[in-house]
Order: structure tokens, then C-alpha cells, then sequence
């Protein structure tokens, strides 16, 4: 885990700063500390730097080993947060094999600075776990980032720097779940693990397995379980401290694998089916980060944990089952499945929020449909909500985050194609619109007084390209700083 430091001058044998382009020519920005930009310049011009995104370029420096360039592209957007958190981020990745980095850019607020600072520490990650032979020729990331700020002293600086380290900390959690292959992370394992590391952050959990879920009427997680060798789990963590302002509670998708079941997605491209567990992965670390910010907000986590597998005990289409509170679904089709953990843990969710007090808002994070990644790409996440105003409240939080979510309807007349002759509702309905259509199911399940929001995450969950800025091939730990800087959000207000 990357710690992160605080310094008003180069304390490292690297140092990294930024490179922007003002008046199409290209512009060394190194914050407070001074370097040879002239020469520097010289040699970078005629390299054919561009100081664009994610351009990274090392030069030996005059005191110290390198100097490394970060592309932070126009100089209008150099300042600009999230631009600040990637441009260090694409460096941290850069210098995997060295221990430590100081990071000199340009900054004119805590703000900023705490992007810098945040944007490093989440470049700083590698996964390994699973090398044997070819381990000991991977470069180790860097341990520390050192930031140069002027702000150094500050009581608000070093909160900054504080914060950095547990949303890395609590990213790196997620990522390594969502990477962790399936032949190793189970819905018990899942669990398991996740409980232990409650106690860690003070944070109560409970495990529900298949027994008690079977016994508790929670249709939707053992239909879906039912198939695997791999029995289902529903995992609960709780974060309640005293005088709480707010009470919210985070339901994430936790497929640890999707194959479809019967209705057998096909072989190629099937791999990236173990990151269905992604939006699980995110509401626990999200309630984990929260707890150790201590923030005055009470949150519940619920992680609805199954394997979609097939065999003779699989769900067939056609199956009618039973969620958690009566309701009755047909499923149509069993590779529909996140949707129906989810049903059975919004329902809990909110009975054991009614019995605390009553919940100010509901939130579930779900890899749950292919038609998000076609509707927004693999970069932009969808909002869908009963509420306007918690969507708005949550898309500001995304924005200060730097995570990119945009807003998507629930439009009724879609809810007639979920009608089923034999059950309350379909699992599947029109394939056009079909993330919308998964979002009027679960608003079945959501009482209207409770404000919603159903975060689908199917695209940017996992990244199959090449990493980018802060962001790693493979799990990236999206939804989890939205969440965490909602929580902020609420905790500032009266
Ligand atoms: N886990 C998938 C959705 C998914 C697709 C996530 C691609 C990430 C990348 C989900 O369980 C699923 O299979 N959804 C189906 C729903 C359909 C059968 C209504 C889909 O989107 O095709
Ligand atoms: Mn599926
Ligand atoms: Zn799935």
C-alpha cells in the first residue's frame, strides 16, 4: 500500500511533474519547486513530447535521478481535479520497480492537491497474487508518494493526505477482489474474508449462508446459488456511530461468477464474467473507508454472494421463485440473475433500515447489464433513481470524485414488457432498453417513500483495454469514491 507524505521540498530520487500545452506549445509545470526548464524544454521538443494525457517521459535531472513528465494536456485544464488525480496517477504506474516518488505539480488549493495526491497513491498498484515462476521478475509498485505542496503544514493537507491513503487502501481491496479469479473467491470466501477485515475497521458483519438463507425465504439468492458446487452467502456489514446524521444503505451485486447458467453465455469473453462481483466488492470497501473516516453517517453494506452456474440442480427458465418478502418472479432467463440477489437484499436492506430508524436513501451497485456498456461505453456508469434530487446530490458527489456517472429514466411503459402469466413479474422483458428495463425491476422491490438510486457499472467495473491514467488493466474500483464522498456530502450538511 502506497503511504503518502506531505513535503515542501524533494525528498526523493524521483521527481515528477507535470507537462501541459499553452498556445500549442508545450509548458513545464512543476508547482513549487524549481527545475531546468529550459534545457529540459530543449530536450523535450525535440523528443516530440506532446504533453498530452497519459504521455509519460523520463529524463535524468540535475538533482535527482530522473524527472519525470506528466502529460497534463491543454493548460486551461491543468489545474482541473480529476485531470491533476490521472496525470499523477499515469506516473505512479510508470515507475513501478522504485520505491519512491515525489510528486511537484501544479496546485493552487487543498483541493487540488488532494487530487494529486489520491491520483498517485491509486497508480501505485500492481496484482501478483497469482504469479509463481514469473513473481520475482515483477516490478513492485512504489511504497511512497510524496507530494510538494505549499499547503504542507495545514491542518486540511494533511487530512487530505490521511484520506488519500484510505481510498486507496479500501480501491486496491476492491480491484484485488474483482481480479482475484473465481477459482479462489467464493461467496464463502467472499464472505469470509470480508467479515475479518470488518473487525479491523470496527465494523460489525454477519453471514448468512445457504441454510439460513433457505430458511428465510430468500428465493432470489438460492435460485441463483443453486446450481453451484459453490454455495450462496449473503454478507452484512454495519457502520453505526453514535449520533448519526444520516442512515443509508449500499446493496452491491456479488455474482463471484456469471456463466449465464442455462442460458450459457458464450466461451469467449466469458472470463471477464468474474468481475460480476465488482458492485459487492465496492458497497464493502465503500462502509469500510466511511468507517475509518469516521464520518457521522450510519451505513449498512449487504453483498447478496452466488455463483451462476449449470447443472442439474441449476435454475431452469421457466423456474418460479420467491424473493425475500413474497414477491414471485418468473425467470425467464437465468442469465438475468443479478437482479434477482439483488431483489431479495434491497427487501432485507430495508427491512433492517425501517427497524434502525428508517433509511434517507437505498443505493445498489450492479455489473447487471450488457445494455449499459452499449448505451455509455466503458467509461460512463448509469444513475437510475425514484429520486431526482438524491440523483443530483449523488452526481455531485461523482463529479468531485472524479468518477463518471450520467443519469438514465425509468420509463413506466417499459414496465408492462416484465408482466409474467404465471408470477408477480418476469425476469427479463423488452431487450431494447434493456438497462432501463433491469432498473424498473428492481424499483419493484424499492418502497416509493425510500429514495433510490440503481448504479449499473457493467462497463467501467473492469478495464479489458490498457490502464489509463490512474486506472489498471482489469478491476478499477469504480462506484467506491462516489459513495464514499456521498457520505462526505451528508456529513457536511446540518
Ligand atoms: N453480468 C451480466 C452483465 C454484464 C455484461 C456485465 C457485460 C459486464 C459486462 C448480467 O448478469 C447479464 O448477463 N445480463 C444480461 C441480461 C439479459 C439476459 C436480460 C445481459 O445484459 O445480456
Ligand atoms: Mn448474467
Ligand atoms: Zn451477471
Amino acid at each position: 500500500m502506497a503511504k503518502v507524505k506531505l513535503t515542501s521540498k524533494v525528498d526523493s530520487e524521483i521527481l515528477v511533474v507535470g507537462l501541459a500545452i499553452s498556445n500549442k506549445k508545450l509548458q513545464i509545470e512543476s508547482g513549487s519547486s524549481q527545475i531546468d526548464s529550459a534545457s529540459l524544454l530543449a530536450t523535450l521538443n525535440a523528443m516530440g513530447a506532446t504533453g498530452k494525457a497519459d504521455e509519460v517521459i523520463k529524463l535524468p535531472g540535475k538533482n535527482t535521478k530522473l524527472v519525470v513528465f506528466t502529460g497534463l494536456g491543454e493548460i486551461n485544464s491543468a489545474f482541473d481535479p480529476e485531470n491533476l488525480r490521472r496525470a499523477a496517477g499515469a506516473a505512479a504506474r510508470d515507475l513501478n520497480g522504485n520505491k519512491s516518488a515525489t510528486f511537484s505539480l501544479p496546485h493552487k488549493s487543498v483541493v487540488e492537491l488532494a487530487a494529486i495526491a489520491e491520483g498517485a497513491a491509486l497508480g501505485a498498484y500492481t496484482f501478483t497474487e497469482f504469479l509463481g515462476s514469473s513473481k520475482q521478475d515483477q516490478k513492485e509498485p512504489l511504497s511512497q508518494v510524496s507530494v510538494i505542496s505549499k499547503f504542507a503544514d495545514t491542518a486540511q493537507a494533511k487530512a487530505a493526505a490521511k484520506r488519500a491513503e484510505i481510498i486507496a487502501e479500501q480501491t486496491y481491496l476492491v480491484r484485488d477482489l474483482i481480479n482475484t479469479p473465481p477459482s479462489h473467491l467464493t461467496p464463502d470466501s467472499f464472505s469470509q474474508q470480508l467479515k475479518k477485515l470488518s473487525t479491523k475497521y470496527g465494523v460489525k458483519a454477519e453471514i448468512f449462508n445457504d441454510a439460513s438463507l433457505k430458511k428465510g425465504g430468500y428465493g432470489g439468492i438460492i435460485g441463483v446459488g443453486q446450481g453451484s458446487a459453490n454455495p450462496p452467502r449473503l454478507l452484512h456489514v454495519s457502520y453505526s456511530p453514535a449520533k448519526a446524521k444520516k442512515r443509508y444503505a449500499f446493496v452491491g451485486k456479488g455474482i463471484t461468477f456469471d456463466t449465464g447458467g442455462l442460458a450459457l453465455k458464450p466461451a469467449n469473453g466469458m472470463e471477464a464474467m468474474k468481475s460480476d462481483m465488482s458492485g459487492a466488492a465496492a458497497v464493502i470497501a465503500a462502509v469500510f473507508a466511511i468507517a475509518q473516516l469516521k464520518l457521522p453517517i450510519a451505513i449498512d453494506g449487504w453483498a447478496p454472494l452466488a455463483e451462476n452456474m449449470v447443472s442439474d440442480n441449476a435454475t431452469r427458465p421457466s423456474d418460479v421463485i420467491t424473493i425475500y418478502g413474497g414477491k414471485t418472479v418468473e425467470v425467464l432467463n437465468p442469465d438475468a440473475e443479478g437482479r434477482l440477489v439483488l431483489a431479495d437484499a434491497l427487501v432485507k436492506a430495508a427491512e433492517v433500515g425501517k427497524k434502525a430508524g428508517g433509511l434517507d436513501g437505498i443505493i445498489d451497485v450492479a455489473t447487471l447489464t450488457g445494455a449499459q456498456v452499449v448505451a455509455l461505453g466503458t467509461r460512463t456508469s448509469a444513475v437510475m433513481t425514484n429520486n431526482d434530487e438524491f440523483s443530483n446530490q449523488f452526481l455531485k458527489a461523482a463529479e468531485i470524485a472524479g468518477e463518471s456517472f450520467w443519469p438514465m429514466p425509468l420509463p413506466v411503459e417499459l414496465r408492462a414488457s416484465l408482466d409474467s402469466p404465471v408470477a408477480d413479474l418476469a425476469n427479463i422483458g423488452d431487450r431494447m432498453g434493456g438497462m432501463l428495463v433491469a432498473g424498473i425491476f428492481l424499483k419493484e422491490f424499492i418502497d416509493p417513500q425510500t429514495p433510490w438510486l440503481h448504479l449499473d457499472i457493467a462497463g467501467p467495473a473492469y478495464n479489458e483495454k490498457s490502464a489509463h491514467g490512474y486506472t489498471p488493466v482489469g478491476g478499477t474500483g469504480i462506484a467506491l469514491r462516489s459513495l464514499v464522498q456521498l457520505a462526505e456530502l451528508a456529513s457536511s450538511q446540518s
